[in-house]
């Protein structure tokens, strides 16, 4: 090749090269976001626009309060090319984190079409998890589809949920977050090839519980247009309590516990890495408490998510929602050997019950208990051999029973498509000491569905578990064009709908059939009745 020829070759790869950033370059009424490039398992590229800002920083004066939406700033350019930081929380490392961590990332394969949109929100009992794209929500699997996928953080624990229940700290800030980022998808997506008529609201755990929030929520209306939810429904038992825990952090930072202004005054002056701190105080034998979630504050929520479903009162989508098989099943193996605990837990099972499975410790406690005692462990005491039975307990009365009551009051006005994910593929967490998995647990589900970095490996190209990759992926990208998962895939996924239930039990081959654990569910059914549920008495 001569001079010239080289010349040519040199000025054109240039070229490419400057065409390529330009194209991660977008331009929004906001103003320009800088991309990257990443890449999906089938290495296709995805145009990548982590940590987009979408509310102002929710310190100092702005904490405990609703967020604030991000102001146009002007000609210089957002970088967007890596992650940005996550929401306060244990477990990671300081320098990861920010109270500064209202953003979002978009994943998009085109910049100029007119997709459905996707937008994650992860779960981790509202205290844990981000929108980190390598730990928790990885586009990998997806972006291989037609769609394209937002995930969003929004503010954790006591700072995204602590409530006085007066206009001081009236809770839900990590809710209102939530849709803010959806009104920025409403706003901009289409900037990004996204078409902010079809988009689906999908989570999972307590993810899934905010997808069923958004669904009641008068500030969410019009903002989607299909749900899904794993493994977590707000139309759940739980008995909330945010005042006790609201005072328990107060108390163990020494600050006030009762008049609302001088409590909020003084929790607005710890630093957020205190607030982690003590946060573990709350925990009891390393359950996570479910300690953190929705206030009837009258302006998210006018009534219980419950209420408000089996009225009908709800935005009417189809829905996609369903369980994995064995959930919390394996939940209390931190605890096996701890033979005194078990011991004390049987001999005191109504003393402990309220709290570990989240219902009403003034109503019928003993009887309740007792009634769960006999169900799940026929009254005898706990062995370590009865650990997966009394695990039982937890899968349902924090999981199950809500996604359970979700398809029975939703079905008489919308389709919804129900499932219990069955596939046992070769990773788990929940393992073996062979680090075999034990069964098909809570979360076990999501490393078919995003690239996180929970399981021992991620799934890839040749692996034996990416069919199921591909059939979920795909699953959620019909469902979210068409609202209708299975569209021309030879599988009979039926809605269930007012006459009938139908479920879709995932495993290696696809099947369907009734209703998943119809006895466990009707023994919690009847326990806490959904009229006696559905009441959140205040004030405490
Ligand atoms: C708490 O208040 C004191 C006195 O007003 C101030 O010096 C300090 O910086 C505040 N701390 C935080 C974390 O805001
Ligand atoms: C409980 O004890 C058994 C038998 O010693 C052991 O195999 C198992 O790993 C222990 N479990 C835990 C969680 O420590
Ligand atoms: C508990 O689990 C065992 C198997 O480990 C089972 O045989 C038993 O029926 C279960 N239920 C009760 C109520 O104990
Ligand atoms: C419910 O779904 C089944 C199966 O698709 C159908 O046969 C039945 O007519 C539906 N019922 C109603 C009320 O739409």
């Amino acid at each position: 090749m001569d001079q010239f020829g080289l010349k040519l070759v040199f000025l054109l790869v240039v070229f490419i090269s400057v065409s390529a950033q330009n194209e991660l370059l977008v331009q929004t009424k906001l103003g320009k976001i800088k991309g990257s490039i990443l890449r999906t398992v089938n290495d296709n590229e995805i145009k990548s626009f982590r940590g987009i800002r979408y509310a102002q920083a929710p310190v100092g004066d702005k904490r405990f309060k609703a967020p604030i939406k991000v102001s146009p700033w002007g000609e210089k350019v957002f970088d967007a090319s890596k992650d940005g930081f996550q929401c306060p929380q244990p477990f990671i490392a300081k320098e990861l984190i920010s109270e500064d961590c209202l953003h979002l990332s978009v994943y998009t394969k085109n910049l100029h079409g007119n997709l459905p949109v996707i937008v994650y929100i992860h779960g981790g009992a509202n205290y844990l998890g981000s929108s980190n794209s390598e730990s928790n929500v990885g586009p990998d699997y997806l972006l291989d589809h037609d769609i394209v996928l937002v995930s969003l953080n929004y503010r954790l624990g006591a700072l995204g949920f602590l409530s006085t229940k007066t206009a001081e700290a009236p809770g839900n800030y990590g809710f209102l977050d939530q849709v803010m980022a959806l009104q920025w998808v409403e706003d901009h997506i289409s900037s990004f090839g996204g078409n902010p008529r079809l988009v689906t609201i999908a989570g999972h755990s307590s993810g899934g519980t905010a997808v069923t929030l958004h669904m009641v929520s008068p500030l969410s209306k019009g903002l989607f247009h299909r749900a899904i939810t794993m493994s977590g429904s707000y139309t759940n038992h739980y008995h909330l309590n945010s005042l006790m825990w609201t005072r328990k952090i107060a108390s163990e930072l020494a600050c006030p516990l009762y008049n609302p202004k001088d409590v909020i005054n003084c929790l607005r002056n710890v630093t957020w890495e205190r607030l982690i701190q003590v946060r573990g105080t709350l925990e009891l034998y390393g359950f996570s408490d479910q300690e953190w979630n929705y206030e009837v504050d009258g302006h998210v929520l006018l009534d219980t998510p419950t209420n408000l479903f089996a009225k009908g009162d709800f935005h009417k989508v189809p829905i996609m929602a369903g369980i994995t098989k064995d959930e919390l099943n394996y939940f209390f193996s931190k605890q096996e050997n701890n033979t005194g605990l078990l011991n004390d837990i049987s001999l005191n099972f109504d003393k402990y019950a309220p709290q570990l499975f989240i219902f009403d410790p003034n109503d019928r406690v003993h009887e309740k208990s007792r009634r769960i005692q006999q169900f799940y462990l026929g009254n005898k005491k706990i062995q370590n051999q009865d650990f997966i039975n009394f695990s039982k307990i937890f899968s349902d009365a924090i999981i199950n029973n809500g996604v359970h009551r979700l398809v029975e009051l939703a079905r008489k006005y919308v389709d919804v498509f129900y499932y219990r994910f069955d596939y046992l593929g070769r990773y788990s967490l929940f393992s073996n000491e062979e680090g075999k998995p034990r069964g098909v647990g809570h979360a076990d589900d999501l490393q078919y569905i995003l690239g996180t970095k929970w399981f021992e490996k991620k799934i890839e190209l040749h692996d034996p578990e990416m069919f199921m990759v591909e059939r979920i992926t795909k699953w959620w990208t019909s469902f979210a064009q068409n609202g209708i998962p299975c569209k021309n895939s030879g599988i009979n996924w039926l809605a269930s709908n007012k006459t009938n239930i139908y479920t879709i039990y995932n495993n290696k081959d696809v099947s369907l059939g009734g209703k998943p654990f119809s006895d466990r569910n009707r023994f919690w059914d009847e326990l806490i009745p959904i009229k006696e549920s559905a009441i959140q008495k205040q004030p405490y």
